[in-house]
């Protein structure tokens, strides 16, 4: 790859899913010696401007990440020209990220889950109506979906 990536991680709310798979890909990336633009966005506005959810929050902490600063947007169409990378959360946020998409755009628009061997296909389920042991959950699939991610990005370098 010839430019830095460029990575945009998509939920429904961006402040529970996407800000932890932004934490966990920065924390691989920066583990890697990778560099990459990355950031996240809702396909709904529901939260925008708002810190994650205090639960995201608690869970970054645990692994040394803080992430209290990040603030919610919603995915907008300059999105599909900023982005090497757009990765869908689950299988609702895949369908609206395409539909809003602009035509002839470049973005590799995927689930983010399609990263992991054995794995493509999942959603990260949305842990928002749950306790909060489920946004350990949460982590374990996006920490496993970063450190893949790098990877292959890494490769293609
Ligand atoms: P997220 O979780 O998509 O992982 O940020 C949600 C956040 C908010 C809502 C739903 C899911 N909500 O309905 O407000």
């Amino acid at each position: 790859m010839n430019h830095k990536p460029a990575i945009l991680f998509v939920c429904l709310g961006n402040i529970c899913r996407s800000p932890l798979a932004e934490a966990a890909f920065r924390k691989a990336a920066a583990e890697a010696g990778l560099e990459a633009h990355t950031d996240s966005a809702g396909t709904a506005a529901y939260h925008v401007g708002e810190p994650p959810d205090p639960r995201s929050i608690a869970t970054a902490a645990r692994y040394g990440i803080d992430i209290a600063h990040y603030r919610g947007r919603q995915i907008e169409a300059a999105d599909f020209a900023r982005f090497s990378h757009i990765l869908a959360l689950d299988h609702s946020n895949l369908a609206n990220i395409r539909r809003i998409a602009p035509d002839g755009h470049t973005a590799h628009v995927s689930l983010l889950m399609d990263m992991v061997p054995g794995r493509e296909g999942a959603a990260v389920a949305d842990p928002y109506y749950d306790g909060e042991e489920q946004f350990e959950y949460t982590w374990e699939d996006v920490w496993r979906a970063a450190q893949a991610l790098v990877a292959r990005l890494a490769a293609a370098q």
